[in-house]
Order: structure tokens, then sequence, then C-alpha cells
């Protein structure tokens, strides 16, 4: 129970990496705002519970809160949310993206501003309404907040034909870089994590092991396997936890090795 009375927000959180996060950082104690513009998941395998019920049936304290991190409106009223149920914001996790596949040529401006509307100016909101009540909060064990920002691997390395996602990526890991420079000062760690391959249903066609992106995943690997959502909800922890100290700045690969090489 190494949260037990800590709060946390958790964007994207109905489904794969947000859902495993919001359910392992419960089970450690912490309550939970489970944050999403649905409440079922797009896939768990044959779990199709909603997170807070999920939690809720395992004993830990979680509510929902409809938010879309793109709509500043949306993003006040999910951190003022938190504030009202459980009087502060000790762990703000901004996992909620969308993915896409494409080269510059064949990247409408659509896909584009969708892109970037969810995975840089919605980190971009939550951020700044996070820190924003982070700032006025007395600090716990020397820290004010925390705030995890969910990147990719491909916000590292320019994959062929990930075009927006990775230039949207490259940018949450700036980001990361930019706020903890600014607020360490302030009690406030800001980190990052990079997941590699995981196994979730952002993908179309992820859950087919036949699938030419997973068979070529599955090859780049070094572990020998892909990643779970647990994965990277076990590094999560790590980073909303009293054992992450004088730690800011950093977006931590959840990769089996892919960036390695
Ligand atoms: N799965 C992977 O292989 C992988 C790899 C690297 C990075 N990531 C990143 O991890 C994060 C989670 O990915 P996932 O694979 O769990 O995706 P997922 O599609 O399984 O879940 C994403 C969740 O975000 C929600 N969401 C989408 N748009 C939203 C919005 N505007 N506001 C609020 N919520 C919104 C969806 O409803 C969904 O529940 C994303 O930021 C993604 O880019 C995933």
């Amino acid at each position: 129970m190494r949260l037990t009375g800590r709060t946390a927000v958790v964007t994207g959180a109905a489904s794969g990496i947000g859902r495993a996060i919001a359910i392992r950082l419960a089970a450690e104690g912490a309550s939970v705002v489970v944050s999403d513009i649905r409440t079922d998941p797009i896939w768990d395998g044959l779990n199709t519970e909603p997170t807070t019920d999920v939690i809720v049936s395992a004993g830990g304290t979680a509510i929902f809160h409809k938010a879309d991190v793109s709509v500043t409106d949306d993003v006040h009223s999910l951190i003022q949310r938190v504030v009202q149920e459980y009087g502060r914001l000790d762990i703000m996790i901004n996992n909620a993206g969308l993915v896409g596949s494409h080269n510059i040529l064949e990247t409408t401006e659509g896909e584009w501003d969708r892109l970037m509307s969810v995975n840089l100016r919605g980190q971009f909101l939550c951020c700044k309404a996070a820190i924003t009540q982070m700032v006025t909060q007395e600090p716990v064990v020397e820290i004010r907040g925390r705030v995890i920002n969910v990147s990719s691997q491909q916000g590292f390395i320019g994959p062929p034909d990930y075009f927006a996602y990775a230039v949207s990526k490259g940018g949450v890991v700036q980001m990361t870089r930019q706020l903890s420079t600014d607020y360490a000062r302030h009690g406030i760690l800001v980190n990052g994590l990079a997941p590699g391959r995981i196994i979730t249903g952002t993908h179309p066609g992820e859950i087919d092991m036949t699938d030419p992106v997973l068979t070529y995943s599955r090859a780049r690997t070094p572990y020998p396997r892909l990643g779970r959502a647990d994965d990277v909800a076990g590094a999560a922890l790590f980073l909303s936890s009293d054992d992450c100290t004088f730690i800011s700045g950093h977006t931590l690969p959840v990769d089996g090795g892919w960036l390695a090489y």
C-alpha cells in the first residue's frame, strides 16, 4: 500500500495502459479519478467492466469523471473534481492519446490536427491545470505533486510512417523536460513514460497476432514478448511513489529494450 492517502487522476483510463495504471495505483491505496471520454474499455481481453467497477469491487477507491483532454473546460472541471472529492491532487497521469500511422504526404490536415489536439494540446492543458493546483498545495514528504506524461518510444526515434504521432510524442518528451526545469523548485516532479509495443486496443488488428505490425514488433523487441499494460503500470507506480525522489525531467522507456539499439 505505497500510495495510501494519495490522490491521483488518470486520463484515458477506461482502456489499455491508463486502465492498468488506474487499477495499480488504486491497489496501492490511492484514491483515483478515472477519466476518459467513455466508460467501457475499448478492449481488455475478457474483462469489459468499467475501470471504476474493477477498482471498487477490489476494495479500492475510485470515481469516474468524463473529460475530453483537448477541451479546456473539461480539463478544468476534472481537476476541480479531484480537489472537491479528495482535497488535493498528488499524482497526475496524462495518458490519453490517439495513434496514427502515415508518412507526411498521406497525413491530412485533419489527422494532424486530431493527433496534436489530443496528444499534445491535451497534455498541455492537463499539465497546466494540474500544476496550477499543485503549486497551491502543501508538500507531502517534500513533494507537492507528481506529473507523469505518457509519451512513446516513438517520441525518441523517427519510425517509418508515424509522422504526426511521432512528432506529437516527441513534443511530450520535451514538455516533460521543460516542466521539470520550471517546477522542480516548487517541489513538483515531472517525469514521463515511453511505452514500447504494448498489447492494447489502440492499433487496429493489434489483437490479431498475425498482424504485420505485431510480427515486426515482436521481431524488433529484444525481450521475447510484446509489452503488457501492467508493465507500464509498474513503472507508473514507481514514478508515483516515495521510491521516486530527486528524479525529474526523464522519460522512462518501458519497451523490452527496443530503444537500446
Ligand atoms: N499501446 C501501445 O503500444 C503504446 C505504445 C506507446 C505509447 N502508447 C501511448 O499510451 C497511451 C495509452 O495508449 P493505449 O494503447 O492504452 O490506448 P487505448 O486506445 O487502449 O486507450 C486510450 C484511451 O484514451 C481515451 N481517449 C482517447 N481520446 C481521448 C480524449 N480526447 N480525452 C480523454 N480520453 C481519450 C480512449 O477513450 C481510451 O480509453 C497513449 O498516449 C498512447 O499513445 C501506447
